[in-house]
C-alpha cells in the first residue's frame, strides 16, 4: 500500500517504519507522500488510538531530507519544498491523537524536525540528534529552527544549529529532548507501553491536552484562555461523567471517546 513506508496496527496503534535503510531513510517526495496518506488514515479510522514512528534498520530514524532532490531548485522551490515539509509536519503536531517517534538511530535534519514534531521522543542508546544543515549552506526548513529552541531553550538550540554538531541519546535526554532512553531491543516495547497508557485515557481530554501544550509551546498567546474553553469542551464528554463516577466508585473508568 506504501511504497516507502511499513504500516502495521498493534493494539489500536499505527506503526509507522520510515523504510528507505539503504538511504537512512531520508525524507523524499515518496515518503513525504506516505507520510500524508497515513495521516489521512489516522484521522478517519476511529479504530487507530495512536501512532508511533520509527526508521527502519538499526542505523537511522531518519538521516534528513534528501540530499539528492535538493540540487538545482530556485528560490520559489526550495520554499515550496519547505513548506511540503512544515505542513506535514504540523499535521503530526497538531494531530489529536498521540504520535511518539520511537528514535532508533541517526536523527538529523528533517529527521530530528520530524522527532520534534511528535508529542515527545523516546530514543535508543544509540540514537544521535542534531541539525546539520549549515553544513550544506542550509538552515532547517521543516520547523527545526523553532522547535529545537522550544524543546532545549535558545542557547543549546543554536549551538546544535550554528556549530552542525550531533549530541548522543544521554545529552538529549539530559537537555529534555527525548522522555526515555532505552536499550535498542526495547525501545518499540517501551514506546507502545507508554501509548497503550494514554489509549485507557479519555480521547476528547488526550486531544484537548495536545491542543493546549501546543499553543503554549509555540509561544503564541491565547493558551490560558484555551485551556478554560478545552475545560469546557471536556464537560460536555459522557467520558467525563464516567471518569469522575469511576473515581467516586473506586473503579476503573472506560472511555468511549464521546
Ligand atoms: N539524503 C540523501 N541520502 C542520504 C542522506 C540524506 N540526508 N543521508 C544518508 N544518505 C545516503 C548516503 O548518500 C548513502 O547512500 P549511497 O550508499 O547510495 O552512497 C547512504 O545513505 C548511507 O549513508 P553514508 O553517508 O554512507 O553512511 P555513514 O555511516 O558513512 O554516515 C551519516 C551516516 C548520517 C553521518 C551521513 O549519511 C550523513 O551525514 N548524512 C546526511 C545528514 C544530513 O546532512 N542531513 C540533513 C539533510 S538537510
Amino acid at each position: 500500500m506504501y511504497d516507502t513506508l511499513l504500516v502495521e496496527t498493534v493494539d489500536h496503534c499505527c506503526v509507522v517504519t520510515i523504510n528507505r535503510p539503504e538511504k537512512l531513510n531520508a525524507l523524499n517526495r515518496e515518503v513525504f507522500q506516505d507520510l500524508n496518506r497515513v495521516l489521512d488514515l489516522v484521522e478517519k479510522d476511529a479504530s487507530i488510538r495512536s501512532v508511533l514512528i520509527t526508521g527502519a534498520g538499526s542505523k537511522a530514524f531518519v538521516a534528513g531530507a534528501d540530499i539528492s532532490e535538493f540540487s538545482g531548485l530556485d528560490r520559489e522551490q526550495a520554499m515550496a519544498l519547505a513548506r511540503r515539509g512544515q505542513d506535514t509536519f504540523f499535521r503530526i503536531e497538531n494531530s489529536p491523537k498521540p504520535i511518539v517517534a520511537a528514535v532508533n538511530g541517526f536523527a538529523l535534519g528533517g529527521g530530528c524536525e520530524l522527532a520534534m514534531a511528535c508529542h515527545f521522543r523516546i530514543a535508543s542508546e544509540h540514537a544521535r540528534f542534531g541539525q546539520p544543515e549549515v553544513n550544506l549552506g542550509l538552515v532547517p526548513g521543516y520547523g527545526g529552527t523553532q522547535r529545537l529552541p522550544q524543546l532545549i531553550g535558545k542557547g543549546r538550540a543554536l549551538e546544535l544549529l550554528l556549530t552542525a554538531g550531533m549530541i548522543d541519546a544521554q545529552e538529549a535526554f539530559r537537555c529534555g529532548l527525548v522522555n526515555h532512553v532505552v536499550p535498542a531491543q526495547e525501545l518499540i516495547e517501551k514506546t507502545l507501553s507508554i501509548l497503550r497508557q494514554i489509549q485507557g485515557k479519555a480521547p476528547v481530554a488526550v486531544a484537548e491536552c495536545i491542543r493546549c501544550a501546543n499553543l503554549s509551546a509555540s509561544g503564541q498567546s491565547g493558551g490560558y484562555a484555551q485551556e478554560v474553553e478545552s475545560f469546557g469542551t471536556c464537560f460536555t464528554t459522557k467520558d467525563r461523567e464516567e471518569g469522575v463516577a469511576a473515581f467516586l466508585e473506586k473503579r476503573q473508568a472506560v472511555f468511549t471517546g464521546k
